[in-house]
């Protein structure tokens, strides 16, 4: 319910109720993560630059006690939100995200309603969508939503940390800008095979493959990637498909190292892991030339022979022909591994943003 915040702000902290929708929509992520945050805790995720490298330890620590956990520790999990409901508001179509949070919300214990589509909803009968989702905060303690426009979300975060509202919000993918919990989810299941944080400078490489252009999930991961600064990030792609700069202006911000190359079969033997993308041909015309120059990133098992023998290959899914199921046998393949660990990041991403993430006490069983 969208009760007011019983911890207002500490005076460090920006205040929301002074803040003009016009100021807010002209701030960087960044920027806009200190209102977002406004105890210093998460209440509304949308960009994957809200993270800290302190954080993510944090999650996939209480992710990995919930996924490695017994019957005993998921039945405590289970009570932990159980007094909270959630909504999710699903306009664009998922498998993964959707179930993958709803699974997630019920594990915590929390009761879940659902929209999949704003014309069942009164957006039919002329509601704004805005309207839809503060209905949605009156009655819920938790959004988790995705749309095509990514200005939803953000007018929607805005409206309720300036009223004051205490409603958790959380990004399931906006339009071609963000997907936060996917990169949270692929960057996991990277933690959990390498030693990211004492990699050797610029000796570990990341390649991101496919249509960066307009890709959520290849901008999410690239900005998480970026808070381990040893890390080359590769942007592979037809050039009509490339990274933004806006993108690439802020690796060079923070002094990451990366490079665009449409040399694929140049990069596979210098990779560590390699994050492929099917065509986001739902955001706009695709000319036939460019989808044939798109076949040339397919990673076909021949490809995959290239590459090192512990290399890490992952994929958002759904996928298309830029990843053949055969690849799926290689042990190198870990985008069924990583769909798996998402739920669990899910639920420990709930329990953080609800201050119910107190790992020490699932680790002693101390409850
Ligand atoms: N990876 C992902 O977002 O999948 P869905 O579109 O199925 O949710």
């Amino acid at each position: 319910m969208a009760t007011i915040a019983s911890t207002p702000p500490t005076t460090t902290m920006p205040d929301p109720s002074n803040l003009t929708w016009p100021e807010f929509d002209a701030m960087s992520p960044r920027e806009k993560g200190a209102y977002l945050a406004p105890d210093g805790r998460l209440q509304a995720l949308l960009y994957s630059q809200q993270f800290d490298r302190e954080l993510l330890d944090h999650l996939f620590e209480l992710a990995e006690l919930v996924r490695e956990g017994d019957d005993s520790i998921r039945r405590y999990v289970k009570t932990l939100l159980a007094t909270k409901s959630g909504a999710l508001y699903f306009t664009q179509p998922s498998t993964r995200t959707f179930t993958s949070f709803s699974l997630a919300a019920r594990a915590t214990g929390m009761m879940c309603e659902e929209i999949r589509d704003a014309e069942m909803s009164s957006v039919y009968k002329g509601e704004s969508e805005i309207d839809t989702l503060l209905t949605l905060a009156e009655l819920s303690d938790a959004i988790i939503m995705r749309q095509g426009d990514h200005s939803l979300i953000d007018r929607f975060a805005f409206e309720v940390v300036h009223r004051g509202y205490s409603t958790r919000i959380l990004n399931g993918g906006s339009g071609s800008e963000q997907h936060p919990t996917q990169a949270l989810l692929e960057l996991y299941t990277l933690v959990s095979h390498f030693d990211l944080a004492n990699v050797e400078g610029g000796s570990f490489s990341v390649a991101i493959v496919g249509d960066l252009k307009r890709s959520r999930t290849a901008r999410s991961l690239s900005y998480l990637l970026a808070l381990y600064p040893r890390i080359r990030q590769v942007f592979l792609a037809p050039e009509e498909l490339q990274m933004g700069d806006d993108l690439t202006d802020y690796l060079d911000e923070t002094s990451i190292r990366w490079e665009r190359t449409d040399d694929m079969d140049g990069q596979l033997p210098t990779l560590d892991a390699i994050y492929m993308m099917r065509m986001q041909d739902e955001y706009g015309t695709t000319s036939e030339e460019t989808r044939r120059r798109y076949d040339d990133f397919r990673l076909t098992t021949d490809r995959a022979a290239a590459m090192k023998s512990d290399a890490c290959i992952l994929h958002p899914l759904p996928r298309r022909s830029e990843l053949p199921i055969e690849l799926d046998a290689d042990p190198r393949a870990m985008y069924w591994e990583a769909v798996n660990r998402g739920k669990f990041v899910r639920i420990a991403l709930l329990l953080h943003m609800f201050g119910r993430d107190d790992v020490a006490r699932i680790r002693d069983r101390s409850y």
